[in-house]
């Protein structure tokens, strides 16, 4: 068997939404504290909807393929939905990843996690600090 499914070489080659949203409502930007890659997520949200998420990365190709698939999934999606989105949902849609490239997957949920943070705190809407418990927050994005 291939080490990569052909979904996760898809997305790798021709990564879907990659680019900045000059005007997003929420923008996260996580580290991954095993490799040191970085992933920065924007997110546009209309009425409690995602309407349009972009992301950069610095990190390796399953860490493309998956934020890549991350967006696929929330475009559309209530935000609440979004803040659902696992990891292990990423890389299942992306028909799996290798064990030892599954730490690259969580990446793309924090990114996810972090922008929606960003949209709440900037828009004074209340929610559980445990939600995002584990989540660094970076002062780059927010020059
Ligand atoms: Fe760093 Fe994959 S090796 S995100």
């Amino acid at each position: 068997m291939a080490l990569y499914s052909d979904k996760v070489m898809d997305h790798f080659q021709n990564p879907r939404n990659v680019g900045k949203i000059e005007d997003a409502d929420g923008i996260g930007e996580v580290g991954n504290a095993k490799c040191g890659d970085i992933m920065r997520m924007y997110i546009k949200v209309d009425d409690g909807v995602i309407t349009d998420c972009k992301f950069n990365t610095f990190g390796c190709g399953s860490a493309i393929a998956t934020s890549s698939m991350a967006t696929e999934l929330i475009k559309g999606k209530p935000i609440e939905e979004a803040l659902e989105l696992s990891n292990k949902a990423v890389v299942e849609a992306l028909d799996g990843l290798p064990a030892y490239k599954l730490h690259c997957s969580v990446l793309a949920e924090e990114a996810v996690k972090a922008a929606v943070k960003d949209y709440y705190d900037k828009n004074g809407i209340a929610y559980d600090p445990e939600q995002f418990k584990n989540l660094e927050d970076c002062e780059h994005c927010h020059e």
